[in-house]
């Protein structure tokens, strides 16, 4: 049956626009329409459905023969986890000139910080606040996948997190839903590109509609209950960015999001995503997430499952079986599902068209492009620089860094100093730790020749066993400075890793404490994948580095901070507590009727822990020093229609050349319902040499100021608004003005 696509592929290429011009089609309408046509209602429940293969490159595409079955006689229209360009080309045949219609395969991967060339874990990389490094990290994913075949990524994940307990928080942008949908669009437009047809892009994915990050106590997969409010103004917007950046589909999370999972939920599928926002793409399930309604006591029964699922919009079912085995008698009794199944297959074939899938269904699949584009040398020098960028420098007493590079003797001690399987994080793709240059490589690397280092684990890192700490107190005593490389292995955060406890793991504050004992200055280099939550760590220890999983290169990118070489410039896109009691703990709560006031017992605060986090959002210090001052409003007042100007002088006031984001909030005085104390509305990124200054300006209008107000009208209201601009969501300086 090749010859029914080869026919409709003539009529396109002839230009079927001829005879579709009376119908108003678009060629990529009019090549779907007509192959919807020809299609039976089990092909196109094919096409809804999507099974796993093997996740290797060698061996077969999946074991199980059956799927190979279901791929031959065009019941299956996706795989994930198929990669390389061999792998996808032999499934990707079996579809073409196996099946009768011979459409295309669509293959999707988890790449949500690099391909093979692993960049640092997205929330540790929304830490640089540099958009266009972020854009090219999933530009880089992308050409690398799509040389291996891959055609479409699970990936970016936009979910806002205020809880770091939820291991997925390494997977999204953090806590501010301003940031994040500023990220989300950078990276969709990284993965896709302007054209999703051309070999280097592949289609993206905004995951997890919605509000998975709520899930109650950080406990992963679970419930959520969150207002609608709060939905539309925290967890949405980010969502919402990435549909108006053209993402080619969503995902559904797991949750079940105010007693409805959301695989099931029509409230956002149907009516936001695809009505108020007028969504073109496809939705995907989560792994199982359609069967597993009936585990959420949703569903009584698997058919139960497929039905409330295809009634909400989910287009294609992933791994869970239930459209391909019960969709067909839905119709059979109720022949109005075949509307919403040719819309859902509608979808999915327009996305593949935008592929250029039917064009060409190989054109991914190429061996020659596979070799050239993955782990070439160009992504390498990206992964340093952007993993550079994304560390932050949470504490430099006595200017303890930057180190010099021939001191005599360095003791690098420490559970992670040498393991080139932490730095890569979880969901790292095709990233192999034999690429991963080690912290301890890449200081042997940038130390001079004279200088010994000494080295030795101390302990492990999630583990009682103090034996090693007897040769670590030895070697630290002979050292200038101790660098204790500490944190979370790779798999200690990420899917179904939330933590009860976010200190460090085992012995590993021990191990600091005594180190520090030792009276040499002790540099904590953390890598981890939530922030960590170790007061004793933060307020003694000489200087600490939040370095997150970097990636391939993080060994040379920690020692450019290390030994000067980059002046760090990361601002924390999340709040660090001071303990697990706190939280959640985020800066853009609500002001309270009793405002934490510590001199007055009856404002909100804790009797047994300070109130405020370990460090707010947007911190970050530098080897320089930035003052700002002179903040100026260029009126008093002004009215919708128009908007007004904010100007700031910043000046580098100490030693060296540094970077600065400089962050602009607002706070809406008074709102027929309760504003948050502070909203990013804005930042700059400079470079500033010692002693210069300049002035920002920044602009803000009516349009940036609407909330959802008390009716559930997202709008602005008149009257009294703080600005507030700074290096981070604590120490701002501040003006008013009024909205008329
Ligand atoms: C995760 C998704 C992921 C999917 C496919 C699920 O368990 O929640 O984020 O895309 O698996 O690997």
């Amino acid at each position: 049956m090749r010859l029914i696509l080869s026919t409709l592929l003539l009529g396109i290429i002839l230009g079927c626009s001829g005879t579709d011009q009376t119908q108003n089609l678009s060629p990529k309408e009019a090549f779907i329409d007509s192959l919807l046509n020809e299609m039976t209602l089990p092909e196109k429940i094919g096409q809804m459905s999507q099974a796993t293969g093997s996740f290797e490159f060698t061996g077969p595409i999946t074991s199980d023969s059956s799927t190979l079955e279901l791929v031959r006689t065009g019941r299956l229209g996706s795989f994930l986890n198929v990669v390389g360009a061999e792998r996808t080309r032999e499934a990707q045949e079996m579809a073409v000139n196996g099946s009768r219609l011979g459409i295309p395969l669509i293959f999707g991967y988890d790449m949500i910080h690099g391909y093979a060339t692993t960049f640092p874990i997205p929330m540790g990389e929304a830490a640089c606040w540099d958009l266009d490094l972020i854009k090219r990290s999933a530009e880089i994913t992308a050409l690398e996948a799509s040389a291996a075949g891959v055609h479409w990524n699970f990936a970016p994940m936009v979910d806002i997190a205020r809880d770091p307990r939820w291991g997925r928080i390494m997977e999204g942008a953090g806590e501010d839903p301003w940031w994040s949908s500023k990220v989300a669009v950078a990276r969709v437009e990284g993965y896709q590109g302007d054209d999703l047809s051309s070999t280097g892009t592949i289609a993206a994915t905004a995951k997890h509609f919605a509000a998975y990050g709520a899930a109650e106590g950080g406990r992963d997969y679970n419930t959520t209950e969150v207002s609608e409010r709060t939905l539309r103004e925290i967890y949405l917007p980010p969502f919402r960015a990435a549909a108006g950046a053209g993402v080619a589909s969503f995902m559904n999370g797991f949750n079940d999001l105010n007693g409805v999972p959301a695989s099931a939920s029509h409230l956002l599928v149907r009516q936001i995503l695809k009505k108020e926002w007028d969504f073109k793409g496809f939705v995907v399930s989560d792994w199982a997430s359609v069967q597993e309604m009936t585990d959420h006591g949703y569903a009584a029964s698997d058919k139960e499952a497929a039905r409330l699922s295809l009634a909400a919009g989910c287009d294609m079912e992933m791994v869970s079986t239930t459209y391909e085995t019960y969709v067909e008698d839905l119709v059979a009794e109720n022949a109005s599902y075949l509307a919403m199944i040719d819309d859902a297959v509608q979808r999915i074939l327009g996305i593949k068209y935008d592929l250029g899938l039917f064009e060409d269904p190989y054109r991914y699949s190429d061996a020659g492009r596979e070799a050239k584009y993955v782990l070439h040398n160009d992504h390498f020098k990206h992964a340093r620089e952007v993993a550079k960028k994304s560390i932050v420098l949470l504490e430099n007493r006595d200017n303890t860094l930057p180190l010099d590079m021939d001191l005599a003797k360095i003791a690098v001690i420490g559970p992670l100093i040498n393991d080139p399987v932490t730095p890569l994080g979880t969901w790292s793709a095709q990233g192999k730790k034999e690429h991963v240059t080690t912290l301890l490589e890449g200081v042997q690397l940038a130390v001079s020749e004279q200088t010994k280092i000494l080295t030795t684990n101390g302990c492990e890192v999630n583990s009682a066993d103090k034996t090693g700490f007897k040769k670590a107190r030895s070697l630290a005593k002979q050292a200038d400075v101790i660098i204790a490389v500490v944190g979370e292995e790779a798999m200690m955060s990420g899917e179904a890793l939330s933590r009860s406890d976010i200190g460090l793991p085992g012995v590993q504050l021990e191990l600091l404490q005594m180190l520090k004992a030792t009276g040499k200055p002790v540099v904590v280099v953390l890598m981890n994948g939530r922030p960590i939550a170790e007061p004793w760590m933060y307020e003694n220890c000489d200087a600490v580095l939040e370095t997150w999983h970097l990636g391939v290169q993080s060994g040379p990118a920690i020692a450019d901070v290390l030994f000067g070489t980059y002046n760090p410039s990361g601002k924390l896109p999340v709040t660090i507590p001071r303990s697990v009691g706190q939280i959640p703990i985020y800066y853009n709560h609500k002001h309270t009727g009793r405002a934490f006031d510590p001199a007055d017992r009856y404002t909100t605060k804790y009797i047994d822990e300070k109130y405020g986090p370990q460090y707010p959002f947007g911190y970050g210090l530098s080897y320089t020093n930035f003052e700002y001052s002179n903040l100026l409003l260029d009126k008093s007042s002004f009215q919708a229609g128009e908007s007004i100007s904010i100007e700031v002088i910043v000046t580098n006031t100490g030693p060296v050349a540094g970077e600065e984001v400089v962050q602009l909030y607002v706070r809406d005085m008074i709102g027929s319902v309760t504003r948050p104390v502070l909203e990013l509305k804005g930042f700059e990124k400079i470079m500033l040499a010692p002693n210069e200054s300049q002035t920002l300006h920044f602009s803000l209008s009516a349009e940036e100021l609407r909330f959802w107000d008390e009716e559930m009208q997202f709008n602005w209201e008149p009257g009294d608004f703080k600005v507030f601009v700074g290096p981070n969501s604590e120490d701002l300086l501040e003006a008013e003005f009024k909205l008329l």
